[in-house]
């Protein structure tokens, strides 16, 4: 498939500038408090849409950082779509942990189609075709098995804030432990967090805020290793900011009834 050709060859490009800033070291600067970026994110950005645009020149593309078009301003309806993480974990890259990722997805009218993840300082690949299966480094990937929290690793993330989202994030972990899961994982990069999902390695992935470019790709590799992805209402999830609840299928209903029932704001979905 031509489009997932060149999400590779874009993500190769992104993360090709990522890893030679990671050993080099590079300034962070601050969007808003404890939330990061860099050199890195911005030129990674930039290699990434030059890569798109040189093969689909008429494409609509939503980047983090904004070079491709505000997001407000872009039809995320479009026939051809592209949703760009160009650095996802910049806190793990700001403290030299080498956990972080290029995510890009490929949608049509909404619905994905492909999606590339890839983490250049291991040299981890994943990727996803809608129809065609979810693959780690080319070798097919498939959810954990298992239906009893009790049998579970469970992921989680906290978005930036400290306050309510915080707190409801702390209570849900509470109450997960309460259903004696194995443990609570807080990796710090969604879109290999939803990989890790996918490969079976966690059983459930939650976290109350997300952002488009975080699981446009990872919502695809979950759902075609055979896992559910939903907001944390269990409704469909919009390509929008959005709370975010992905599992192997099996778990979806027990911990959705745990991080329901604590989302912070109603409005939030
Ligand atoms: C962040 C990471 C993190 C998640 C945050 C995201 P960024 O993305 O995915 O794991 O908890 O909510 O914003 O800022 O490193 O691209
Ligand atoms: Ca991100
Ligand atoms: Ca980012």
């Amino acid at each position: 498939m031509r489009e997932l050709e060149v999400a590779r060859q874009a993500a190769q490009a992104g993360g090709a500038i990522l890893a030679g800033y990671f050993r080099q070291g590079v300034e962070m600067r601050t969007k808003q408090e404890c939330d990061f970026v860099s050199d890195a994110d911005v030129e990674s950005e930039r290699a990434i849409i030059d890569v798109i645009r040189s093969h689909f020149r008429g494409h609509v593309i939503l980047g983090e950082e904004g070079q491709a078009g505000a997001a407000e301003t872009l039809d995320t309806n479009a026939e051809s779509l592209w949703v760009i993480d160009p650095l996802d974990g910049t806190t793990n890259f700001a403290h030299n942990i080498p956990h972080f990722a290029v995510s890009i997805g490929f949608y049509q009218r909404g619905q994905p189609v492909c999606g590339v993840i890839y983490n250049p300082a291991r040299g981890d690949w994943f990727h996803a075709v809608r129809g065609a299966g979810a693959f780690t480094n080319d070798t097919p990937a498939t959810v954990a098995d298992h239906a009893s929290p009790g049998d579970s690793l469970v992921g989680v993330g906290f978005y930036y804030d400290r306050g309510a989202m915080m707190d409801a994030t702390l209570t849900s972990i509470r109450d997960l432990f309460q259903q004696k899961i194995h443990g609570i994982r807080r990796c710090g990069t969604a879109s290999l967090d939803l990989c890790q999902v996918g490969c079976g390695q966690l059983g459930a992935f939650f976290e109350y805020e997300l952002s488009p470019w975080d699981f446009a790709a990872g919502r695809l590799f979950v759902e075609e290793a055979g896992g559910k992805i939903t907001n944390c209402c269990g409704d469909e999830l919009p390509l929008a900011k959005s709370s975010v609840l992905a599992s192997n299928g099996k778990l979806h209903d027990a911990v959705l009834e745990i991080v329901s029932k604590n989302i912070p704001d109603q409005d939030m979905g």
